[in-house]
C-alpha cells in the first residue's frame, strides 16, 4: 500500500474549503430524478446532464473531487472530450462509485446489504488506468421501531471494509459512506443513537480489517430528525448532535469528513455545514466539508429540464450552490446569501 499517496489524494480532496460533487447516480436513480424533473430518461438524457455539470465555469474553485457512476466515465462532450479529462482540466479529482446497490438481505427483513465485491480487484485495474484517484461505497441503514440490528450493521460494515482495503491496495482513496437514512418520523436522539452505532461498529471493523485510516474519508449522514417527525430539530441542534457523534466515533487520523446531504432541503444542508464551522471550528480533528448530491445539484438539474437553451443558467445555479456550500464551511454562510 502506498501509503503518501493515499495521503496526498484525501489531503487535496479536502483543501482549500472545498467540497466533493456526488454526480454517481445510478441509472435508475437518475432516471428517478429525471422523471420527477420531467426529464427523459435516456442514455442521451444522462449524458447532456452531465456534461452540463462537468463544463460549468470555474466549478474547480468550489469542487475538489466529483464521484462519477461508470456510465459517465465512459462518455463524452458534444466535442468529443472525455468527461474525465474535462474534470481533470478543470481542477476537478474523478472518483468513481464502486458499489453495485443495496438489496435485501437474507433473514434481516426491512433491511439491506451493499453488493459489489466480486470481482472488485479487477474493476479497479480498470479505473486506474482511466485516472480515477477515489471511490464511494454506501451502506444503507434504516431506523425502524426493530432496525437496525447489529446483524446488518456488521455486515454492512464488513463489506465497507473490504471495499476500502481493496481500494487502498490499487492507491485509490476510499470514501466509506454508511448512510442512516432520514425516512420515518424518529427524533433527533434515535437519530444520534443509530448513527453512533453505526460509526462505532464501521470504525471498529475498518481497524479490524487494517484499514489505513489517515488515506480514507468518511462519508455520513448528519444527525437529524426523521423526515416525518412531529418535532424537527432547529439548525443548532442539528450541528450539536452531529459534531458530538462524530467527535465520539471518528478517530483523529481520519483526515476527512464529508457529508451526504440525504433528502435535507439544500438550504438546510447549508446551514448545517455552516453552524458546525461557527461553534466547533476549532475543535475538529478532521476536516469537516461536504459531498453532496441532491442538495448542490437539485436547483440546476430543475432548471435545466433538458433543454439545451437552458444549460446556462443551470450551470450558474449550479456554481452558485457549491459556492454557498464552501462559504458554509468557512462558517460564512448567511440565508441573504440564497438571494
Ligand atoms: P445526497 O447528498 O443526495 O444524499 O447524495 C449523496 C450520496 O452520494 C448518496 O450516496
Amino acid at each position: 500500500m502506498d501509503k503518501q499517496l493515499l495521503r496526498n489524494i484525501a489531503q487535496r480532496l479536502m483543501a482549500d474549503d472545498k467540497g466533493l460533487l456526488a454526480m454517481d447516480e445510478s441509472v435508475a436513480t437518475c432516471n428517478k430524478r429525471f422523471a420527477e424533473a420531467g426529464i427523459p430518461q435516456t442514455e442521451e438524457y444522462r449524458r447532456k446532464y452531465r456534461e452540463m455539470i462537468v463544463t460549468t465555469p470555474g466549478l474547480g474553485e468550489c469542487i475538489s473531487g466529483a464521484i462519477l457512476f461508470d456510465e459517465t466515465t465512459k462518455q463524452a462532450a458534444n466535442d468529443g472530450t472525455p468527461f474525465i479529462d474535462l474534470l481533470v482540466k478543470g481542477g476537478i479529482i474523478p472518483g468513481i462509485k464502486l458499489d453495485e446497490g443495496a438489496k435485501a438481505q437474507p433473514a434481516f427483513p426491512g433491511e439491506k446489504v451493499t453488493e459489489g465485491l466480486d470481482g472488485l480487484r479487477e474493476r479497479l485495474k480498470v479505473y486506474v488506468a482511466q485516472g480515477i484517484k477515489f471511490a464511494k461505497w454506501r451502506a444503507v441503514i434504516t431506523i425502524a421501531d426493530d432496525t437496525p440490528t447489529d446483524g446488518s450493521i456488521y455486515a454492512n460494515a464488513h463489506a465497507l471494509a473490504r471495499y476500502a482495503a481493496l481500494c487502498q491496495e490499487a492507491g485509490i482513496v476510499p470514501i466509506v459512506e454508511p448512510e442512516v437514512l432520514m425516512d420515518g418520523s424518529h427524533s433527533i436522539e434515535r437519530c444520534f443513537e443509530v448513527t453512533e452505532r453505526v460509526l462505532h461498529i464501521v470504525f471498529e471493523v475498518l481497524i479490524q480489517q487494517r484499514i489505513y485510516l489517515e488515506g480514507m474519508i468518511l462519508k455520513p449522514n448528519m444527525v437529524v430528525s426523521g423526515l416525518d417527525a412531529a418535532v424537527q430539530a432547529d439548525v443548532e441542534q442539528v450541528a450539536d448532535a452531529t459534531v458530538e457523534c462524530l467527535l465520539r466515533c471518528v478517530p483523529a487520523a481520519v483526515p476527512g469528513v464529508a457529508f451526504l446531504s440525504g433528502g435535507q432541503a439544500a438550504q438546510d444542508a447549508s446551514a448545517h455545514l455552516n453552524a458546525m464551522h461557527i461553534k466547533y471550528n476549532d475543535k475538529l480533528p478532521w476536516a469537516l466539508t461536504f459531498s453532496f448530491a441532491r442538495a448542490v445539484q437539485q436547483p440546476a438539474m430543475e432548471y435545466w429540464a433538458g433543454k439545451d437553451e437552458n444549460v446556462s443558467v443551470a450551470q450558474q445555479l449550479l456554481y452558485k450552490r457549491a459556492s454557498i456550500n464552501n462559504a458554509a464551511r468557512r462558517g460564512e454562510y448567511t440565508p441573504a446569501i440564497e438571494a
